[in-house]
């Protein structure tokens, strides 16, 4: 099977090799994309433009920034094979440009371990079925589009929400200058929350651009259902002051 991947970033990439390793062929689109994306995309079979890449595919995977998501989609618009959307995005959008809605949980495979992709659609089967026996471990979850990105909204909802909320407790301390009492109380009461925090940071540093637009899809998400919708919309604030890629 020929499969265009949009685009080879670190976890499209990953998906990538677990395709090629059951024997499907990959295609990309340079047009646009930096180095760094051409370098992961090294295994892949250069074809220029999105338009080019659904010219040749029966099945197009989307791994993109979240807030890439509809202009991906769009710049493929036409396409007649199965489209796979694994952003985190919420399921009233997956419904708007997915055929089949993805949902991606864990970091991309080493060492032996496996990353889950959570599908679901109409089709769904028949894009697990690629996967099959690789680290990226298809989970079919329903034959309704929507259904793969709730599973990822409400993972993400309490792994970054809760980030972004330690995040901004200590950086509250800090501004009142009780932060050495704090993580000493921490310590002795939630000893966990000091490594939660020292890992919050670290991720906010590289990826929290990208979680802004995750953490609005969250929040929508909460809304559509008549939910709270603050607190995710909080957690975008905290990471949009996240430096951007290629800035520091
Ligand atoms: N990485 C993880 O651990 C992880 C885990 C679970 C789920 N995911 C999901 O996987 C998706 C992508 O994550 P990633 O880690 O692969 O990101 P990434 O490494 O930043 O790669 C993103 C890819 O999309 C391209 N891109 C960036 N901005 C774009 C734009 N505005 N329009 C079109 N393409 C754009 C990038 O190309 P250029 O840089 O060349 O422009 C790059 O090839 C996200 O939806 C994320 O939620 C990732």
């Amino acid at each position: 099977m020929i499969v265009g991947l949009l685009h080879p970033g670190e976890m499209g990439s990953a998906l990538g090799t677990a395709l090629l390793q059951n024997g499907h062929e990959i295609v990309w689109a340079s047009a646009g994309r930096s180095e760094e994306t051409a370098r992961r995309a090294a295994p892949f079979r250069d074809v220029g433009t999105p338009a080019e890449v659904a010219e040749a595919s029966a099945v197009i995977v989307s791994v993109c920034p979240p807030h890439a998501a509809r202009n991906v989609a769009a710049s493929v618009a036409g396409f007649e094979g199965i489209y796979v959307d694994a952003n985190a995005v919420s399921p009233a959008t997956a419904r708007e440009i997915a055929g089949v809605d993805g949902g991606i949980i864990g970091p991309p495979p080493r060492d032996g371990s496996t990353t889950r992709l959570y599908l679901s659609g109409l089709d769904a089967s028949q894009v697990a079925a690629l996967f099959e026996g690789t680290a990226v471990e298809p989970r079919v979850l329903s034959d309704e589009v929507g259904t793969a990105s709730a599973m990822k909204v409400a993972f993400a909802a309490w792994s970054k929400g809760t980030a972004a909320m330690l995040l901004t407790i200590h950086r509250l301390a800090q501004a009142e200058g009780v932060d050495e009492p704090l993580l000493g109380e921490w310590r002795e009461w939630h000893p966990e929350l000091l490594e939660d925090l020292a890992r919050a940071g670290r991720a906010a540093e590289q990826k929290g651009w990208r979680w802004v637009g995750e953490m609005e899809e969250i929040a929508d998400t909460f809304a559509a259902a008549g939910l709270p919708d603050g607190f995710h919309r909080a957690a975008a604030e905290v990471f949009r002051a996240s430096p951007q890629p290629g800035s520091s």
